[in-house]
């Protein structure tokens, strides 16, 4: 459950946020002026503020800056009404996440919402790097003897104190994200924001001005100005998350920020200067896009200046015990079932297991069989079905309409095969989510695993007609 606190002076504004945003997934707090607000950030500790820019009293930005003195890892969200640009920039530059118009745009508000609890947890969720605190659940913790994990451990050590660019290099589920929040939470910039972008969850045309913003009618579309990442970074961390599919132009960019410091937003004249820290990451093998030129040479060289290598779990298999037990007691704990334990069989079968979705597999089908077992003993009967479905999966992973792409007549999509095989299955997936969730959009981003900003975009891209799906239903 998540604590927002909602201040505003209008108390039918407080009151559809708390229609919107209702419990149990929420625990709502409110705030009529800027005074009352502070005192509640100070005694609650919100998850999350949304924030009324203009109010009698205290003004809005002032309600800001205080905030941001006293709690710099609570995001804010900023309300605003509809064209006041020059504060929207004012309450950006002084640390808001991001700002909503009035009146709301639901979807987009909601996705703003969940994205700023995110980047919360980001920032606050502690990682730990061994088994101390046992018990407390609040933070995350990497576990693991194995001699490849405690090199990683020996390297945050190494780079979290200065400012040099980190890359970190593994597999999916690896703990890519978790290493990086490491480094950032035991660097010289943890009182700083930071700021996570993922560039395979938003579409390439998109991020270039996620990242460096853009101007007033820089291209259509674009009616206001936009303050990118790294302006709203600057003086702490970015985490450009799969940085593998950015474009060239983009990493042309990238290069000269990490080089001068400095970028244009689109569509800008100004030089802005930033100081932002960079953590890369990517599950891609970045030499092989240098050699098919989809990946400059000199931004890679700029990017590894460490590397961490995230060991597969199968490399370390050593670590299944230590990871279980972690993994067990903590869901039993969330889930506040009994203890439970694993029988020998069921141990034998999760070593003997390769685990291509690494560590978050593990703890995927950890959490599912605690659901699962009756008695308080994981017997093999509950996991075997999992890893089997799983081997399965990737064996016959594609489906007959999408296997034309490659035993069907290639010729007709030259040039293009990538791109429509691609989308085609990216659209498949969409639907079959929107159908299984009955066209809750929430919970098929969630199952997916993707930001509803971009399952939004997709289903725009695609013309998926939502009101269809759920009427098949
Ligand atoms: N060594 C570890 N100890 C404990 N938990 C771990 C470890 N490594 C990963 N995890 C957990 O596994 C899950 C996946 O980790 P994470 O999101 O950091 O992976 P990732 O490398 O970023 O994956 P992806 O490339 O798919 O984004 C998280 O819930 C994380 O807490
Ligand atoms: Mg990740």
């Amino acid at each position: 459950m998540h604590k927002i606190l909602i201040v505003d002076d209008e108390e039918s504004v407080r009151y559809s946020f708390k229609k919107l945003l209702r419990e149990p997934a929420h625990k709502i707090l409110e705030a009529q002026n800027g005074d009352e607000a502070l005192t509640k950030v100070k005694d609650e500790a919100p998850d999350l503020v949304i924030l009324d820019i203009q109010m009698p009293g205290l003004s809005g930005l002032e309600v800001l800056q205080q905030i941001k003195k006293a709690a710099p890892r609570i995001p804010v969200l900023i309300i605003t009404a509809y064209g006041s640009s020059d504060r929207v920039i004012a309450a950006m530059k002084h640390g808001a996440y991001e700002y909503i118009e009035k009146p709301f745009d639901i979807p987009r508000m909601q996705a703003l919402i969940d994205e700023a609890l995110e980047m919360g947890r980001l920032m606050r969720t502690e990682v730990l790097l061994e088994s101390q605190a046992a018990g407390d659940w609040s933070a995350d913790r990497i576990i693991g003897n194995s001699p490849a994990i405690q090199e990683v451990y020996k390297m945050i050590g190494r780079v979290a104190g200065s400012d040099v660019s980190v890359l970190l290099v593994g597999e999916s589920g690896t703990g890519k994200e978790l290493v990086a929040r490491a480094i950032y939470q035991h660097s010289q910039r943890a009182g700083e924001p930071f700021l996570a972008v993922n560039g395979a969850a938003i579409p390439e045309t998109l991020l270039e001005s996620e990242l460096f913003g853009y101007e007033k009618g820089a291209f259509t579309g674009a009616t206001k100005r936009k303050i990118g990442k790294f302006q709203q970074a600057d003086g702490g961390t970015l985490f450009l998350d799969e940085i593998g599919d950015m474009s060239l132009s983009t990493q042309a960019k990238l290069l000269r920020v990490l080089q001068e410091g400095t970028f244009e937003c689109l569509g800008g004249d100004e030089t802005i200067q930033c100081n932002v820290r960079i953590i890369t990451a990517t599950n891609k093998n970045l030499e092989a896009a240098i050699a098919e030129k989809a990946f400059r040479e000199d931004l890679y060289y700029r990017i590894k200046v460490i590397t961490i290598n995230l060991p597969p779990l199968r490399a370390r298999k050593e670590d299944l015990p230590d990871l279980i037990q972690y993994f067990i007691s903590k869901h039993c704990a969330q889930l506040k079932s009994e203890p439970v334990s694993l029988a020998p069989e069921t141990l034998q079968l999760l070593k003997d297991y390769d685990w291509p979705g690494n560590v978050r597999e593990l703890e995927n089908v950890l959490k599912r069989a605690i659901l699962l077992c009756k008695s308080n003993v994981i017997t093999p009967d509950i996991v075997a079905e999992d890893l089997r479905a799983a081997e399965k999966c990737l064996e016959n992973g594609k489906s007959d309409r999408l296997s034309q792409f490659v035993t069907g007549d290639l010729e007709q999509y030259r040039g293009k095969l990538y791109e429509t095989a691609v989308s085609e299955l990216e659209r498949e997936l969409i639907i079959a989510a929107l159908q299984k969730e009955n066209g809750n959009q929430v919970r098929a981003a969630q199952l997916l695993g993707i930001s509803r900003v971009m399952l939004h975009d997709r289903i725009e891209k695609y013309g998926i007609k939502t009101e269809v799906i759920i009427q098949k239903v």
